[in-house]
């Protein structure tokens, strides 16, 4: 979900529906905002997209008020469930992210009280307690109504009888104010407010503050008064922006040269031939210390985690267990203190995530945060943060997160060989100069664009794929079959090559596509045989081979040609025409690619 508070000067509805229009990939089921106009409260909401709001708005001539878009938790997407939430009198007004998890609790005692609910919401309860406990002071009412409530959760509140002023609220659900002249703003993430200003306060968990037009006082939950430091945002408005394609996601994917690129900057030694990281002030001693590692994710980056294992495994001999979030955290994980926690998350504030990064961090294990955003709670929580320089992700579906959560899974795996001694400089010194090549090879990967639009364009009808492929081809097919599925709704599945006779090869039939990966030589003949037997089948096989490859071409339909890379690298290139299918087979299927259907850019629910 997405929240927007804006108090000032100009139209708060503008403000608001411009913010939420940026916020629209964290939910977008629902959406609603509430204006004061200084005499009254005004509120509109819509299910369905931002869009739909808008079209049914009038000017409603205020210059204060909150906003929201909802992503469907407690309660279905309703016209009554859309945010923002009220009491009976309307005096109290609150927009939410995050689960309240004591509501039915406190919705029956406020019913018993004589409050009448419109909602199946959670949030609902937060409007209804401040007015059964409003005392007449906000600030004093919102300090009681949150020692009350239990859970995670991002609040903006405005109140009737308080038209200047705004009420932000932060318990394990991202939230920020943005700091203007004349002008203040609320908002969960910083992409809402950044063309208004770029000054802002990153509130922590257990913060509060009170906005006013000429003024931001933040305090803790019990209204100690804090003193925050201003965070400078550097990146461009523009960035988070089309930029001319037709979508973000086909942006984010042609971004993916330079996002390597940035990923990569300043972390190579001058001579070409060691890995610099600056951010993580490990001494030998702790280098050496690790037994284990536990790489822990969701989605996408659980995808960068399956490379990251055999990458960090190949050259350092440490164990490494890759965990879906969700699972570990309940899992009871068998650790000692010297199993290094990896999690890896491109927003930063996956709850399944960062509940796991929590619990680890409760039994004494280092909690190292591989992340896309600064500021993030991931960021903020771990021990150690390496930063994958991405730039903004709008689109649902990851592209340039993935790929450069690969870039630092090689950097940081050579940074521990290197320490740990357990590989020698030249094979290092290859790797890093292999991976300096990998912006350029990343566009060249690019080039496979026409085939795979044309492939995808054949296929779009289809309601069933197969990718396939061994070691690190495997994992990569996990991730293509990942992207068709999200995004084109076919359904996909990925099987390790050899796998496949076990069960899978009885869906194997005429005209079914299998996209077969074949990078890794010492695996080529084994996976040529495992592409035999579904051509056996009369499958249609797209394969994805390097440039210089001799042997798959014959056995095979169509075959994409990658630029040539190690081995070891190949995930980076190879995923890249997985995208583009993904991409070309929605637009085919007239699907709104950068928003599918039931999906959620960042999932800040379990
Ligand atoms: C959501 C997104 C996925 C993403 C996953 C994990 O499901 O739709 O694209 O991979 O969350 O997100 P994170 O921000 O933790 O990497």
């Amino acid at each position: 979900c997405g929240i927007v508070g804006y108090i000032g000067k100009q139209s708060a509805q503008e403000v608001l529906v411009n913010g939420l229009s940026k916020l629209e990939y964290r939910g977008y089921d629902s959406a609603g905002i509430a204006v004061h106009d200084g005499q009254v409260i005004k509120i509109r909401k819509s299910v369905g997209r931002l869009a739909a709001l808008e079209s049914q708005l009038e000017n409603l001539d205020a210059t204060v008020g909150i906003g929201h878009t909802r992503w469907a938790t407690h309660g279905r997407p309703s016209h009554d469930n859309a945010h923002p939430h009220t009491d009976e009198s309307e005096r109290f007004i609150v927009v939410h992210n995050g689960i309240i998890e004591n509501y039915l609790q406190l919705r029956e005692e406020l019913q018993a009280s004589g409050h009448v609910f419109t909602s199946e919401t959670d949030t609902e309860v937060v409007a209804h307690l401040l007015e059964e406990l409003f005392d007449g002071d906000l600030f004093e009412t919102v300090k009681k109504v949150v020692q009350k409530i239990h859970g995670a959760f991002a609040l903006a509140i405005m109140a009737k009888d308080e038209p200047g002023k705004l009420i932000a609220v932060r318990e394990k659900s991202p939230l920020i104010v943005g700091l203007g002249d004349g002008e203040n703003f609320i908002a969960s993430d910083i992409p809402a407010i950044l063309e208004y200003t770029r000054r802002v306060y990153i509130l922590e968990d257990g913060e509060m503050a009170v906005l006013t037009e000429n003024d931001v006082a933040c305090y803790t939950l019990d209204g100690e008064l804090v003193q925050k430091e201003e965070f400078n945002v550097t990146w461009d408005a523009v960035a988070a922006e089309k930029g001319g394609y037709e979508h973000f996601m086909l942006k984010e994917i042609h971004e993916q040269p330079k996002a390597i690129q940035d990923t990569l900057t300043g972390r190579i030694s001058e001579d070409g031939k060691h890995v610099v990281f600056n951010e993580l002030d490990w001494d030998q001693n702790y280098a050496n210390s690790i037994n284990q590692i536990h790489i822990v994710a969701c989605g996408t980056s659980w995808h960068a985690g399956l490379v990251g294992k055999a990458v960090i495994e190949k050259l350092t001999r440490i164990p490494v267990n890759v965990e879906i979030a969700s699972e570990y955290r309940y899992a009871d994980p068998i650790v000692s203190k010297d199993t290094l926690i990896v999690v890896i998350t491109q927003s930063g504030e996956t709850a399944d995530t960062m509940a796991a990064l929590r619990e680890m961090k409760k039994r004494g294990n280092r909690v190292l945060a591989i992340t896309n955003v600064v500021g993030s709670s991931a960021a903020r929580e771990a021990d150690d943060v390496l930063f994958t320089w991405a730039g903004p992700e709008i689109s649902v579906a990851s592209t340039k997160a993935y790929t450069t959560q690969l870039i630092v899974f090689y950097l940081f795996a050579l940074f521990l060989a290197e320490k740990r001694n357990t590989c020698d400089s030249q094979t290092i010194a290859d790797i890093v100069a292999a991976l300096r090549q990998l912006p350029e090879l990343a566009e060249k990967s690019l080039e496979s664009a026409p085939i795979v639009q044309q492939f995808a364009q054949q296929y779009a009808d289809k309601e069933d794929a197969f990718f396939i492929g061994r070691g690190l081809d495997f994992s990569v097919s996990l991730e293509g079959s990942l992207k068709l599925k999200e995004i084109s709704y076919i359904h996909a599945e990925a099987y390790a090559a050899g796998e496949l006779k076990h069960g899978t090869l009885a869906l194997i039939v005429e005209g079914i596509p299998v996209i077969a990966l074949a990078t890794q030589t010492h695996l080529l003949e084994k996976t040529i045989s495992n592409i035999v037997e579904v051509k056996a089948r009369d499958a249609f096989v797209l394969a994805l081979a390097w440039e210089d490859d001799t042997q798959v071409e014959s056995t095979v339909d169509e075959v994409i040609r990658l630029p040539r890379t190690l081995d070891f690298l190949a995930p980076v290139v190879t995923v890249i025409p997985l995208q583009l299918l993904a991409y070309y087979a929605s637009v085919a299927r007239g699907n709104d690619v950068d928003k599918p259907r039931n999906l959620a850019k960042s999932v800040t629910v379990e």
